[in-house]
């Protein structure tokens, strides 16, 4: 895989929401790079661990908002976070930190679900917010 950039597709139009995403892609990079450069297993366990707290955090916010503006499609949203939450745990255990293969599968598992979740759920959720503000 190449690394991963931002593009401005992937904005919600919520600025405290797509700097937490960019935040996200700047973590999967580090891994990535850890990953390239064989940095040795404890920086690419660090640095999965690093990803794990951020993305918790990340989704604890974003349903905060969901709360604050009342979205009806919180319950669904809340879901497939934890849906994540569930899956990249379940990487976690049993990731092989020596395996280079194992942790591009997994690299190529978090880009795929975050911009498809960005350009889904998440802009649903911004097109809602952008309505409610009106
Ligand atoms: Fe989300």
């Amino acid at each position: 895989m190449a690394s991963f950039n931002w593009h401005d597709s992937y904005s919600i139009g919520n600025t405290e929401v797509d700097t937490q995403h960019k935040r996200l892609i700047v973590i999967i990079n580090e891994l990535y790079e850890a990953n390239r450069n064989r940095t040795g297993q404890a920086v690419i366990e660090n640095t999965l661990n690093k990803l794990v707290d951020y993305t918790n955090y990340h989704f604890s916010k974003e349903e905060e908002m969901f709360t604050a503006y009342n979205y009806p499609g919180k319950e669904n949203h809340t879901e497939l976070h934890n849906d994540f939450k569930e899956k990249l745990e379940k990487l976690k255990e049993k990731a092989d930190y020596n395996d280079p293969a194992v942790i591009t599968d997994t690299l190529n598992f978090l880009m795929d679900w975050l911009v498809d979740h960005i350009i889904g759920a998440d802009k649903d959720f911004g097109i809602y917010m952008k309505r409610v503000e009106l």
